[in-house]
């Protein structure tokens, strides 16, 4: 599976008049890659998580608009923006929780209304260029973040991760991985476990997949496995992602990250939180403000399985992220460095 990760995650495909992506939602059977240029099927791209991560849904946003806008008829520079606000309006729509989404839209829609004289060709221009900054400051960003965490990883630790906060949900060294993928590059021997991530399978499917096609010792675990890892001893140090971290630090994250925080607190495991800057979103004060989608209940009760294994009529509590307690985190690792925040 080595050929997977020589793919671009996300990516403009050839004549920039479509995005092209992995389509996640069939790995690890099937590595195929589409080019996505219609305004349903980029917003369904996101919806679907056929691109998905925080990251890399910004990057894909950013590109989106950026695709969007050579379709925009209007040559008058005030109904262009109009039209361009309302296609970023109907992206951002597409998933609530990573604010990733919203940050890279405003940044598009920035750079088209500051413009100043220039006509809409120009501004067409202007914005493939600011897309293109994006993705590349997204993947400086990653190499930094796995600089700073790295050092964190001794020889022969176990390192524990949520979901897939790897390369498939950013571009390149990915956030939470990072310091993984930055560890072994400098020889360190280390053993990666990998949560499962119900219901959606990020960890089996994705970061599994990825880590180990990287060379990295990797193992897989359910979720509820692990607890039992750490009270065994086999975990000294936690990295997960973030979709969006609030003024007070509190952070969502995959379903069932604050759970592992929980238990890393019990058995004093640091618990490190990997995210760009552009994920911290200071409007917010705590994480009880942030949105938190709620998915279909259909993949927890019959998704992966041969036949339906829940009772017909049952309901389902299905939320695709939680909320971790600042208290619970040791630390918030950025492109700008760690900031501790407990001991
Ligand atoms: O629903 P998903 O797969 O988009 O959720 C992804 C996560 O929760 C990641 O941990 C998070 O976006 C950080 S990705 C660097």
């Amino acid at each position: 599976m080595k050929v997977l990760n020589e793919i671009d995650t996300v990516a403009f495909a050839p004549g920039n008049e479509a995005v092209r992506i992995i389509d996640q939602t069939l790995l690890p059977g099937e590595v195929k890659v589409i080019d996505v240029a219609d305004r349903e099927e980029l917003y369904d791209a996101i919806k679907k998580l056929r691109v998905r991560g925080a990251p890399a849904i910004g990057v894909f946003a950013a590109m989106a608009l950026s695709v969007l806008s050579r379709s925009i008829e209007e040559k008058d520079k005030k109904e262009f923006l109009e039209k361009l606000q309302a296609e970023a309006d109907f992206l951002n729509s597409s998933r609530p929780t990573a604010v990733n989404l919203s940050w890279a839209l405003k940044e598009m829609m920035s750079c088209a209304r500051t413009q100043g004289s220039e006509d809409v060709p120009a501004i067409v221009e202007k914005l493939y260029d600011r897309a293109v900054k994006i993705r590349d400051d997204e993947e400086t960003i990653e190499k930094k973040i796995g600089e700073f965490g790295a050092p964190l990883i001794k020889e022969n630790f176990g390192v524990l991760t949520h979901c897939n906060a790897g390369r498939l949900a950013c571009l390149k060294y990915g956030t939470a991985t990072a310091p993984m993928y930055i560890a072994h590059e400098k020889g360190i021997n280390f053993r990666a476990y990998c949560d499962e991530t119900r219901p959606l399978l990020q960890g089996a499917r994705l970061t599994a997949l990825e880590l180990s096609a990287s060379g990295i010792d990797t193992t897989l675990n359910c979720d509820n496995m692990s607890a039992s890892l750490m009270r065994a001893g086999k975990i000294d140090i936690v990295f997960v992602g973030a979709d969006r971290i609030a003024a007070n630090y509190d952070t969502a994250n995959k379903i069932g990250t604050s759970l592992l925080a929980l238990a890393a607190k019990h058995y004093n495991i640091p618990f490190f939180v990997c995210a760009p800057t552009s994920t911290i979103d200071k409007s917010i004060k705590t994480g009880a403000d942030i949105p938190i989608e709620e998915r279909e209940p259909g993949e927890v009760t019959e998704m992966w399985y041969e036949k339906r294994m829940a009772p017909n009529d049952i309901k389902v509590y299905n939320p695709a992220f939680d909320v971790t307690d600042h208290s619970l985190i040791t630390g918030i690792i950025t492109e700008n460095g760690i900031h501790y925040l407990k001991g």
